[in-house]
């Protein structure tokens, strides 16, 4: 990790140890694939919150530059913005003399702008999936300085929201249609009162200097509003992202002729808001060809030469036909961490 992450960590260690519950933090950090089980269960068994806060810590410690990254963005979605603000000014910035992270080809403004906005980092062992990517990049440039909806759908594990997080993974893209930033919110299965907590923070987070108001919206009508002025006038030409999407009601409230990226398992839910819309289907399936890929970067092997158990692996992962994304890399996790 670098010297200024490093320090910053340490010196907001106490006020991170006091406050944090780290059971959905390490849900997060787990899902980012810098925690593992094993890890997670050390902490678990620590006393009191004080202290498995404090175990954590120790271990983000000894961890990389994405681990800091990883725990930014779990503090950010779990409601801990104040917490979030001091680790702000550590965010590790990757620089060399191109621009460029010589592995994955993300620029040093790439990474600063999703860590803001609250996006996963890519999954661990990951594969490209570039003919779906440029389509939701070329629908995405379509909202450039235009208000309009861009929707990722499919079956549930197909890999919709990592190919949301794939698609502004872009520094053209980010630097011509949304120099505003991106806002990622996972947004689920909601009722009301869960949908107003989500349109709460995302307030808090858009208003962090507290220039706009001092108390939060009260309820859905008078936070819809409030997101309306915060994205027009302090986030102009920015990318909302709400992943998972499950009803159309919850779509009104962000309906404010924005621009919209969202993930859902059910096409139907943006029928009834505004503005144009554009469609991307993502296949549930994944070829023989790239399930290969997966299981080849997991035992670090080449394709060619892996064993003949890797294509039965392949076929049991199936679901009706083919391989599924979800069912093969979970079960790589879970052999991974076992
Ligand atoms: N390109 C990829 N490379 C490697 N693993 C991937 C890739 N895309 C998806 N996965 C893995 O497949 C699983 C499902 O992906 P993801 O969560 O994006 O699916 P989803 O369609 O958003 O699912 P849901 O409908 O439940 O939200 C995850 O474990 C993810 O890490
Ligand atoms: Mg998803």
């Amino acid at each position: 990790m670098d010297a200024k992450a490093r320090n910053c960590l340490l010196q907001h260690r106490e006020a991170l140890e006091k406050d944090i519950k780290t059971s959905y933090i390490m849900d997060h950090m787990i899902s980012d694939g810098i925690l593992t089980i094993s890890e997670e269960e050390k902490v678990r068994i620590e006393p009191t919150q004080q202290q498995r806060a404090a175990m954590l810590i120790k271990m983000i410690l000894k961890k990389d530059n994405d681990s800091y990254i990883s725990f930014y963005n779990a503090l950010l979605h779990e409601g801990y913005k104040d917490l979030a603000a001091l680790l702000h000014d550590g965010i590790p910035v990757v620089s060399s003399s191109s621009g460029k992270d010589s592995v994955s080809g993300i620029t040093s403004y790439v990474r600063t702008v999703l860590c803001e906005g609250g996006v996963p980092q890519r999954p661990v062992v990951f594969v490209t999936r570039k003919k779906l990517v440029n389509t939701i990049q070329q629908k995405l440039s379509k909202l450039k300085g235009e208000p309009g909806w861009v929707t990722i759908h499919g079956m549930a594990g197909c890999g919709k929201s990592v190919l949301a997080a794939e698609a502004v993974r872009d520094h053209s893209l980010l630097e011509d249609c949304f120099p505003g930033g991106v806002h990622w919110v996972s947004v689920g299965k909601q009722d009301k009162s869960g949908l107003l907590m989500k349109l709460q923070n995302l307030c808090t987070r858009l208003d962090q200097d507290e220039s706009f108001s001092q108390r939060l919206p009260l309820n859905i009508e008078e936070a819809k509003d409030r997101l309306r002025i915060l994205m027009l006038r302090k986030h102009p030409r920015s990318l909302l992202i709400l992943d998972d999407v499950w009803d159309s009601w919850v779509l009104k409230a962000f309906d404010n002729q924005c621009q919209i990226l969202l993930t859902t398992r059910d096409k139907s839910v943006t029928d009834s808001v505004m503005g144009p819309k554009y469609v991307v289907p993502v296949e549930s399936s994944l070829g023989k060809e790239k399930g290969l890929e997966i299981l080849s970067l997991f035992v670090n092997m080449k394709k060619a030469d892996l064993p003949e158990q890797a294509h039965s692996i392949i076929k049991e992962c199936k679901v009706v036909e083919r391989c599924h994304w979800g069912i093969l890399t979970d079960l790589l996790h879970k052999w991974n961490q076992s």
